[in-house]
């Protein structure tokens, strides 16, 4: 996902975050040199959203927001749009990847790195402390339903999967 978004990014370009959490991948970005003109992070908790805003005040061009991403998206539009490991906490991901797909710019790129379920020997010690966690695997059934994708990719065993969206 970085190595292609390290191609894409520019100078100019305009970065949205779902879920960003305590902001670790802001800090990767600007720590790695990845070019942006502007990087939004939305995450709905007060304690995360907190420890990200400390970590980038100052900052002009990072914005951490308190926004719940199953809510209407505003009309703001994104070059590139990322979520690592948020879905597995959502009802329906695919409306979700859906409605933030139209915040696209033209030519712009979503991508989205969730859970799915993994090899048996992988799934039968992981799902219990994934549903500690109130989280579950998105369905493949809803990565189906995530529309205009161009890749899809199992990482991890299928722990993971990588989606990238036009
Ligand atoms: C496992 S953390 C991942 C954080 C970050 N993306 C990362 O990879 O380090 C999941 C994050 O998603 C956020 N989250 C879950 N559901 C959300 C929702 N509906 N709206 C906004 N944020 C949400 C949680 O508050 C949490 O910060």
């Amino acid at each position: 996902m970085w190595t292609i978004i390290r191609k894409k990014a520019t100078q100019k370009s305009t970065i949205l975050e779902l879920g960003c959490g305590t902001g670790y991948n802001i800090q990767k970005a600007r720590d790695t040199g990845i070019p942006f003109r502007h990087y939004t992070g939305f995450d709905f908790s007060e304690d995360m959203l907190k420890q990200a805003q400390e970590k980038f005040s100052g900052e002009k061009k990072v914005k951490v927001l308190q926004k719940d991403i199953t809510l209407k998206p505003g009309k703001e539009k994104y070059d590139i749009i990322l979520s690592t490991w948020v879905f597995s906490h959502l009802e329906t991901p695919s409306d979700v990847a859906n409605a933030y797909a139209r915040q696209l710019k033209r030519g712009g790129t979503m991508f989205l790195l969730f859970l799915t379920r993994p090899a048996w020997y992988i799934h039968f010690w992981f799902y219990p402390l994934l549903r500690l966690f109130a989280a579950d695997y998105v369905r493949e059934e809803e990565v189906a339903a995530m529309q205009n994708k161009k890749r899809v990719v199992k990482v991890i065993g299928g722990l993971g999967t990588l989606v990238e969206i036009k």
